[in-house]
């Protein structure tokens, strides 16, 4: 395999720790480049169900070097406690875990801040994860934050701490939040950071030396294109470059060294969280959560369901670069005897054959559907692509000809099994 960063071509939760899973087996070195633990990525390795959050989801197949890297913000009290988590379920990572240096840290104060600023703004909310993470890149960017070389540095990182707690207590305050006590957020994290020291690294020397020896790294990129804070439909995303350029900033491989991208679609549309989603269909949300499926793998919120966005999955080909699409969850629409797929959108006599920048537009916006007679047979037990209803095949071409990439993996059930090559 070649080195490969996978992106989320949608709006999150669209397979890819399942995926990740499967091409980590030709990999040498999984790597996180982006997000914190407001990721949360579903491997199922026979009956046991693995959520990962911070920890690349390579883990789960021996010998295979993970990295956490310099773009990721860490709760070093929920890695912590993640790590101890698959120890339990019997993973080994004191040998293969490497995590960065310059990875910046939340802090209590940040998801303290994250929970107030959503309360606060009532008509406007996001519907973030409570995890801290906008707050904690703002830091980042503001040159405020704290790394996790401070972290390991027990007296460096009190004095740092101190400050940075005096002054969000100030804000938290005001705000008519809880202020924070800094010796018991000083002994939580002192004990984090203990924890963590032998995992913690310069990454970027790491990854630099596995290029050198041949190895193959894989990208495992975390939410979804319409996440990211620059391509996104902003202000509803997330707080980081969630797309295939931040595995470049977020590991320090450069993009000469990039081989191909993939992107990880669903057959249909999902999103946790608000702002606009043009295709959403409560009908077929309702038909998907009665199967027990779209709920949050983070938050356990239920996720809404719309009909597939080819306006919006071929802007994801474009910005990320995706060479090979791998579609998952197409045995979601087994029981469908017609499924819809948006074309483009109309506003008044507008017609949109893109994303309009403004959320609000793109919130007035119809989608332009074409519809698809459904195979309404069960998919999951296909293993080859000529083995997949011959409507089905016809639904996957037409997808891969309205977003300009190729299908290359297709997902019928969550199980490593369930994975076509084509
Ligand atoms: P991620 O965040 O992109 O890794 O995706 P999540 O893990 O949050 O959500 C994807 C969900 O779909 C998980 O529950 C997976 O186990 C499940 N899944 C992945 N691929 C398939 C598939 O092809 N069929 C079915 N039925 N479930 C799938
Ligand atoms: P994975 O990696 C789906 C969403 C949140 C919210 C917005 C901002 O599992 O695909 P944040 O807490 O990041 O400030 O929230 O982004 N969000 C995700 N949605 N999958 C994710 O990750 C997400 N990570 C964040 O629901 O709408
Ligand atoms: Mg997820």
């Amino acid at each position: 395999m070649a080195n490969t960063i996978l992106v989320g071509a949608q709006w999150g939760d669209e397979g890819k720790g399942k995926i990740i899973d499967v091409l980590t087996e030709q990999a040498d070195v999984v790597v996180r480049y982006a997000g914190g633990n407001n990721a949360g990525h579903t491997v199922w390795v026979g009956q046991t169900r693995y959520v990962l959050h911070l920890v690349p989801s390579g883990i789960l197949r021996r010998s295979k070097l993970c990295v956490i890297g310099n773009g990721v913000v860490i709760d070093p009290v929920g890695l912590m406690e993640e790590i101890q988590g698959l120890r339990e379920l019997g993973v080994k990572v004191d040998r293969n875990l490497r995590i960065s240096e310059t990875a910046h840290v939340v802090l209590p104060y940040h998801r303290e801040l994250d929970v107030a600023r959503e309360q606060r703004q009532r008509h406007n909310r996001i519907g973030t994860t409570k995890r801290g993470i906008g707050p904690a890149y703002a830091d980042k960017a503001a040159r405020v934050g704290l790394r996790m070389v401070d972290l390991i540095q027990p007296e460096r990182f009190a004095e740092k701490l101190k400050l940075r707690i005096r002054e969000n207590n100030e804000v938290l305050k005001a705000w008519g939040a809880r202020p924070l006590s800094y010796p018991k957020v000083l002994k939580a994290y002192q004990e984090a950071g203990a924890f963590l020291a032998p995992f913690v690294t310069n990454t970027v020397a790491l990854l630099h030396q596995a290029l050198q020896k041949g190895q193959n790294i894989l990208f495992e990129g975390a939410q979804g294109t319409f996440l990211d804070i620059d391509h996104g439909t902003y202000p509803f995303v997330t707080s980081s470059n969630t797309t295939a350029g931040g595995a470049c900033t977020g590991t320090g491989v450069p993009p000469n060294r990039i081989d191909r991208v993939v992107g990880v679609m669903k057959a249909y549309t999902t999103r946790v969280g608000e702002g606009p989603l043009p295709t959403e269909d409560h009908a077929l949300g309702d038909l998907l959560h009665s199967m027990g499926r779209e709920y949050g793998a983070t938050t356990g919120r239920p996720r809404r369901c719309g009909w597939f966005d080819a306006v919006a999955v071929r802007q994801a080909v474009q910005i990320n670069g995706v060479d090979t699409l791998a579609v998952t969850n197409l045995d979601g629409l087994d029981t469908l005897s017609t499924i819809k797929v948006c074309l483009a959108y109309r506003a008044g006599q507008q017609r949109y054959d893109h994303l309009p920048a403004d959320a609000a537009e793109l919130a007035a916006c119809e989608p332009v559907y074409a519809e698809f007679p459904g195979w309404c047979t069960s998919t999951s037990q296909a293993r080859r692509w000529r083995e997949l209803p011959v409507k089905a095949r016809a639904y996957l071409k037409a997808l891969e000809d309205l977003v300009g990439a190729p299908i290359g993996i297709v997902s019928v059930g969550p199980a490593r099994e369930q994975t076509i090559f084509r």
